[in-house]
């Protein structure tokens, strides 16, 4: 195990506690009423793209208080060690170099004893030629036809990233190629696919990191089933390619070896978009779009490892998010991009902070003595404002929200962006100032309410406000500030990690559920029963009879 003990910071959460304590701690109108220089002062930049913290209630002494928090837990140390190449994921003994992947080939990154950034430009130099050769039609389908549409087969990490990029990068354009994704192993969503897609001119990815998952096999399967079926099992070798570090496997599907492409284990799967998992982004976008992609979020890189902690946007979000769940105890974030090309950004933030701190126990084994990682949920604004927001505003849970906002569009319709701008703004300037009672009464009265109506729904109305949210604003949704944005939320993920003295990079809470699920399988397939709760025994009686 290559990790140091966690250090003891119960004097540090101690202290945070006590700061959250405070008689009126939480009032950030306080805040700002006393502080003219607020905003400017909890704001932090990196060229055109500004985090905005000030509408927390983070004030000077709780911002010592984390960054003193952060420095005790060993950051400065642990960013050493990521970005050395160290195994910080110790429980599976490997290192988590994805930023070998967004950087140039002369990076000098290791992962372990390996070149990972030598590596890793080598394969995209492959990926390259492989894209050039679809646009350029050098590669074709077997029917001599060239490629239309692309199919991603595969899930989670797999899945997610890719899809929310390509999605987000080609709705402005249509892109170069259209991109189609299929995860989830319910037959339904590939028999909506078929319909749609030509496999004459089908290229299909399997993407899968393993090559084992049971979804992406099935589904794989039932994609090479449909082409077989329509061109002949020849066909296949044409038609298909596979992004994995189980070069063995694919093999065996049939894929031949120039048609894999590669990653290592130091790629972890919600961190692999970057890797031969983004083929299809490049597919879709371009290889210059893919390439703006791994430059931003290399920019980002380079500025989480070489910059102070108390101007490092990374650090700083992480610690925000760590004041919300550890010093206030709020349990949930949302995550709120006022732009319809993010529609995925949230989806693929879940399993990131999700599958990467959704845990209880420290690296050394032991319990850990703090909150981890909140429910991570949202939606495109303005969208969300009429779904949950209701929630947010005036539910009995306060939600910190972060609101994602490019200044300029590339639609050509400015005064669309200027609405959806004015939501965002208004949004969180709501949730900060809420409307007091007072307020709502001198409104309805002059709406002519009378004294009956005015106390029957007057405090329906009223907004209790002082509910955090922070603001990511940048100049627009290219894909280099997509990679920025990618990468920060990576790093941030990795910062309260290491403040929460967990392994970010391993996910062994998902294992359970897949090893009784093929117990399962074999029983629903005629197997011997097994043994099983009884609500879950009764269900799967109650499956059989309805079938
Ligand atoms: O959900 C568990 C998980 O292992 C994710 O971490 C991963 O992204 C996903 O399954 C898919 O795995 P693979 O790429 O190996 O098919």
């Amino acid at each position: 195990m290559d990790s140091d003990s966690p250090a003891d910071l119960r004097a540090e959460w101690t202290r945070l506690a006590a700061l959250a304590a405070r008689p009126g701690a939480h009032d950030i109108r306080v805040l700002f009423a006393g502080d003219p220089g607020r905003a400017v002062r909890f704001s932090t930049r990196l060229d055109d793209l500004t985090l905005d913290w000030s509408k927390t209630a983070i004030d000077d002494a709780a911002r010592d208080a984390l960054f003193g928090l952060a420095r005790k837990a060993g950051l400065e140390r642990f960013r050493n060690r990521l970005f050395g190449g160290a195994l910080v994921n110790a429980t599976e003994g490997r290192a988590a170099m994805h930023m070998a992947l967004r950087g140039p080939a002369d990076a000098g990154l290791l992962a372990g004893a390996e070149d990972a950034s030598g590596l890793a430009a080598a394969e995209r130099a492959r990926m390259q030629r492989f894209v050039a050769a679809v646009h350029d039609g050098t590669l074709r389908g077997v029917t001599g036809q060239r490629f239309q549409a692309v199919l991603n087969i595969g899930i989670g990490g797999s899945d997610l990233g890719p899809r929310m990029v390509a999605e987000a990068l080609t709705m402005t354009d249509g892109g170069v190629m259209a991109a189609h994704y299929l995860s989830n192993v319910d037959g339904h969503a590939f028999a909506a696919l078929a319909r749609r897609l030509n496999p004459a001119t089908t290229l299909v990815l399997v993407a899968s990191k393993t090559f084992t998952t049971q979804e992406t096999m099935a589904n794989a399967a039932a994609a090479r089933a449909w082409l077989a079926a329509a061109l002949g099992e020849a066909a296949v070798g044409a038609h298909f390619a596979a992004l994995s570090t189980n070069h063995a496997a694919a093999a065996a599907f049939g894929i031949a070896a120039e048609r894999v492409f590669g990653f290592r284990d130091w790629v972890g799967g919600r961190y692999s978009l970057w890797s031969a998992v983004g083929l299809s982004i490049a597919l879709a976008g371009g290889w210059d779009t893919f390439q703006a992609l791994l430059d931003g979020a290399w920019a980002m890189d380079c500025h989480f490892r070489d910059t102070p902690l108390e101007a490092n946007l990374p650090v700083i979000l992480g610690l925000v998010g760590v004041w919300h769940v550890n010093a206030l105890g709020y349990r949930a974030q949302a995550i709120l991009p006022y732009d319809a090309r993010l529609h995925r950004f949230a989806a693929h933030l879940q399993q990131l902070e999700m599958e990467s701190n959704g845990k209880s126990v420290l690296l050394d084994g032991g319990s850990v003595g703090t909150a981890t990682c909140p429910v991570i949920f949202g939606e495109p604004g303005t969208d969300a404002q009429h779904s949950f927001m209701q929630l947010i505003h005036q539910g009995t849970s306060v939600i910190p929200v972060d609101f994602l906002l490019a200044a300029q569009a590339d639609h050509g319709r400015d005064g669309a962006h200027r609405i959806l701008a004015a939501n965002a703004f208004a949004q969180a300037e709501a949730l900060l100032a809420g409307k007091t009672r007072a307020q709502v009464e001198a409104e309805m009265r002059a709406a002519g309410a009378d004294d009956a109506a005015v106390a029957a729904v007057a405090p329906h109305r009223v907004f209790p406000g002082n509910r955090p949210s922070t603001t990511i604003l940048f100049r627009r949704l290219d894909a280099f500030t997509l990679g920025r944005l990618v990468a920060l939320y990576e790093h941030k993920v990795a910062v309260q990690g290491c403040l929460w003295g967990i392994n970010s990079f391993d996910q062994w809470g998902v294992e359970l559920g897949k090893v009784l699920a093929s117990g399962v399988l074999k029983e629903l397939e005629g197997g011997p029963a097994g043994v099983h709760d009884g609500s879950t025994a009764a269900l799967m009686a109650r499956f059989a009879a309805l079938r």
